[in-house]
């Protein structure tokens, strides 16, 4: 293990009606509140107007800006800049899944600079400070509630980047299973493969004595592998809801993966994915995990034949390492078709023919990529051909 500093200050209030939080929490921050959303399934779901009322009730004006888009564009944050410059916006509240919280960071980190948000993110400037922001979570899966990542696309470039900044931890996170018993069942599943390929992208690291660690990331591998069919019977389960939104958290606030890197090569293949064709994310890392997998087994066969043993109970009798490997990377690959997630990069009909310009985008913030197995351009191309 190596050694490492640890550092999250976002609070996080959990568990039914923690909204009543919501009113001293922002009892600090000045009138100007701008209300971040997506498309509208805040005010099917009647959580629109419970906010509001808080809000109005604690004597706030309320700024609006909606339609932040699944993998949210560089545009919707830049206007949302604006606003906050044009308005002297105070705090900005975000209300939604991981793509709402991604932008609110992303405002909140270009309402102080006059640097253009594109340029932090893709690391030409640097972010020099943040609004304060807090976030209300729909949806159980990028762990963005508790985290100071972000994940902007531009349209334009067809590009996708992660980044993040010191300031960008949300002040406050409110976690109420209840928010998330409206998500359809197929983002359900997206978010469960999303909280896996977390787990799965810490887990692939060469450094020794995690033993905790280890530990920990194959608890959440197998609470959702155990909660997951549990909750497709019985979407509006409010139990199974709050068992996912908890490991969706603890998957990516930095908990479980102290004194080690994990690899992420994935995320960055699902990004050029999603930044051509604009695929959900969990729908990307749920076809290509399993390939990466495979391409990647030999760099350290005991890390897959510990995961396959310990998580999906592969049986070792007269097997080599690798075949037991290799049998937990197919009974993950089954589990996930199990629960109706895609297999194969055909399922969203992208054809051999987008692979040169898909893996030109997963080398343009470096030529090497990953962390546990160094991957170039022409890795990509052939990890996206078995993926086809
Ligand atoms: O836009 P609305 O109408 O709210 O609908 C959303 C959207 O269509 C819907 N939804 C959310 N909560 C709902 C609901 N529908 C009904 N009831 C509810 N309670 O779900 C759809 C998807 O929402 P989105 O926010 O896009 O999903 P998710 O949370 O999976 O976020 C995906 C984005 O996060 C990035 C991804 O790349 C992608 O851009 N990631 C962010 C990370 C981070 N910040 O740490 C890490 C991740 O690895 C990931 O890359
Ligand atoms: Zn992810």
């Amino acid at each position: 293990m190596e050694n490492f500093a640890f550092y999250n200050p976002t609070k996080l209030y959990f568990g039914s009606d923690q909204i009543e939080q919501l009113k001293h929490e922002i009892e600090q921050y000045g009138q100007n509140i701008l209300m971040v959303y997506g498309g509208g399934s805040i005010k099917r779901n009647g959580l629109y107007d419970e906010v509001t009322n808080i809000l109005k009730d604690a004597g706030k004006h309320i700024f609006e800006l909606s339609g932040v888009e699944p993998n949210p564009r560089v545009t919707t944050a830049r206007k949302g800049i604006e606003l906050c410059k044009s308005e002297n916006i105070d705090f900005i509240l975000a209300v939604g899944g991981g793509s709402t919280i991604d932008c609110t960071k992303a405002i909140a980190a270009g309402a102080v600079t006059d640097a253009d948000i594109w340029d932090i993110v893709t690391k030409k400037e640097q972010a020099t400070g943040s609004l304060p922001f807090g976030t209300i979570l729909t949806l159980a899966a990028t762990g963005s509630e508790m985290n100071a990542g972000s994940v902007i696309t531009n349209w334009e470039t067809k590009e996708k980047h992660g980044w993040g900044s010191p300031y960008s931890f949300p002040a406050f996170s409110i976690l109420d299973p209840a928010y998330t018993k409206s998500v359809p069942e197929h983002q359900t599943v997206y978010g469960m493969v999303d909280i896996m390929s977390h787990a799965l992208e810490h887990y692939f690291h060469h450094e020794e004595n995690t033993l905790l660690q280890d530990r920990m990331v194959e608890g959440i591998l197998q609470t959702v592998i155990e909660t997951a069919p549990k909750l497709l019977e019985d979407l509006e389960n409010e139990t199974h809801r709050a068992t996912i939104l908890y490991n969706g958290t603890m998957a990516l606030n930095g908990m479980v993966n102290m004194g080690y890197k994990g690899d992420w090569a994935t995320h960055n293949l699902e990004h050029a994915v999603s930044a051509v064709h604009d695929i959900p994310h969990g729908g990307g890392l749920a076809i290509l995990f399993p390939h990466w997998m495979e391409y990647a087994i030999d760099e350290n066969v005991d890390r897959f034949k510990q995961l396959a043993v310990r998580v999906f109970d592969v049986d070792t009798e007269g097997k080599s390492d690798k075949e037991i490997g290799l049998e937990g990377i197919q009974k993950l690959r089954d589990f996930w078709n199990s629960l109706g997630a895609p297999s194969s990069l055909g399922d969203y009909d992208i054809t051999e023919d987008s692979i040169p310009e898909m893996a030109d985008r997963t080398v343009i913030a470096r030529d090497q990529f990953g962390n546990f197995k160094s991957l170039n351009r022409e890795d990509a191309v052939a990890i996206y051909q078995k993926a086809l």
